[in-house]
């Protein structure tokens, strides 16, 4: 069955009506490996605005969800706990990749044998975007980036090629759901340029295709996370943490898996999440302060904090800003200062009062206590097996 879903692609999403029916147009190879086995029946997917995405299946590892979703940006962070989700429950996974046969490698491991489908592309050329496309029924993009490049400015990654991407999907006919992945805080007026350019980008998408879904999450936790990893870094290095301002800027970190499963909750609905935008946030709120008392509570070491004001932090992260298009080479990726990230934490980014979220998909996201930061451990003077582990202070039944 697997193999006719394949084939069947976006050209005929119809339940098939029979197995016999079947054999008159795919050879006897394509619909004889069980696939008029009861367990997996019709794979039918609904199109925009009606029906379920999933209908059928056992559910698992090796059912077919009927979903082939083409996932750009799997090789960051968020990519590898998605692209888990769905091929966790049986979907089809294209995945686009840029860079060399390795990055996409430690996908591969996710789904059954064939699912899991890495294909080199050119995010300029529009011709290998669509052929990583032609065969999907989902799209889901996560192409972002916190810091700009000689080759690529923020305009370039977090809209136009949503743009490119949302304007192929339609093109394709066949894309039953579309999810972009923006970012909290993302307004045509934030003074940080990742937020502007991801706003941009949702109304670029949504221009295009009306129906598709908007994620927001806040800035996320886990174990790859450039979030955590990069204080305690800076903090084993310099001895220090710089608190911007005062560090009362107010953020909502939220755990990467939580994102994830939003993600593949939002495919599992009935459409009611299509042309929604939701709002991604964690459980509490935090001060950038209050979150580093937490990274330096797990790390085990004894907070040392420079209150350093806005202006000095914009003067020291200036200078990459300056020479990144002037000097022939590449410009090493910047750390804490992040010009962007500097200007992003001059006011709170946290949930608002009316947006949909978590609770709107069904998922009660997890505390960033325990396990979601558990990671941090590896940071500890004595090695991650000094003392007791986070986990084991903490009571399950705090659990959500
Ligand atoms: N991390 C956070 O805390 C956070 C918070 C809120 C929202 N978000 C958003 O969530 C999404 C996923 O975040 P993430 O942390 O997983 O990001 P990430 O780790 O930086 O991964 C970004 C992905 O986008 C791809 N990409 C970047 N620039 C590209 C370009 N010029 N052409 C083609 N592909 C490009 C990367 O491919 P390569 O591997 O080839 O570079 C990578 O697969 C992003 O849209 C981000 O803006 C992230």
């Amino acid at each position: 069955m697997q193999a006719i879903t394949r084939r069947l692609g976006h050209q005929s999403l119809q339940p098939a009506t029979s197995i016999s029916s079947l054999k008159s147009v795919y050879p006897l190879s394509d619909y004889y490996n069980g696939a008029d086995h009861r367990r997996f029946g019709t794979t039918s997917i609904a199109t925009p605005g009606t029906g379920h995405l999933v209908r059928k299946g056992t559910g698992g590892r090796s059912s077919v969800s009927g979903i082939i979703a083409t996932v750009f940006g799997t090789t960051g962070f968020l990519g590898r706990y998605v692209v888990q989700q769905l091929a966790k429950m049986g979907s089809q996974v294209l995945v686009p990749f840029r860079g060399c046969e390795d990055d996409p490698r430690h996908l591969k491991l996710m789904g059954d044998l064939g699912q899991i489908v890495p294909m080199k592309f050119n995010p300029r050329d529009d011709n290998t975007i669509k052929a990583t496309m032609a065969k999907a029924n989902v799209v889901i993009n996560l192409i972002g980036r916190e810091y700009e490049t000689r080759n690529y400015s923020f305009e370039d990654v977090n809209h136009f090629m949503a743009e490119r991407i949302a304007g192929i999907a339609k093109e394709h006919g066949g894309i039953m759901r579309f999810i972009q992945i923006s970012c909290l805080g993302a307004s045509s007026s934030s003074p940080s340029r990742v937020f502007s350019t991801k706003a941009a980008a949702e109304e670029a998408v949504l221009r295009e295709l009306p129906w598709a879904t908007i994620m927001r999450p806040a800035a996320m936790i886990g174990t790859e996370d450039r979030l955590l990893n990069k204080w305690a870094q800076f903090v084993k290095k310099f001895n220090f943490f710089p608190l911007f301002g005062d560090g009362s800027t107010r953020i909502q970190p939220v755990y990467v898996v939580d994102v994830a499963a939003a993600v593949t909750a939002a495919l599992k609905d009935d459409g009611t999440s299509m042309g929604k935008i939701y709002e991604l946030g964690g459980p509490d709120i935090f001060t950038v302060h209050e979150l580093a008392e937490l990274m330096y509570d797990t790390i085990r070491e004894y907070p040392h904090y420079v209150k350093v004001p806005f202006p000095v932090a914009k003067a020291v992260a200036m200078p990459r800003e300056i020479l990144l298009k002037k000097v022939p080479f590449p410009l090493p990726r910047p750390g804490l200062f992040n010009l962007d990230e500097i200007n992003a934490y001059t006011s709170d980014t946290i949930v608002s009062d009316n947006a949909l979220t978590f609770q709107d998909l069904g998922i009660v996201p997890h505390k960033l206590k325990g396990y979601p930061t558990e990671y941090l451990i590896w940071y500890r003077k004595g090695g991650p097996k000094f003392g007791s582990t986070v986990s084991e202070r903490i009571n399950p039944e705090a659990w959500p």
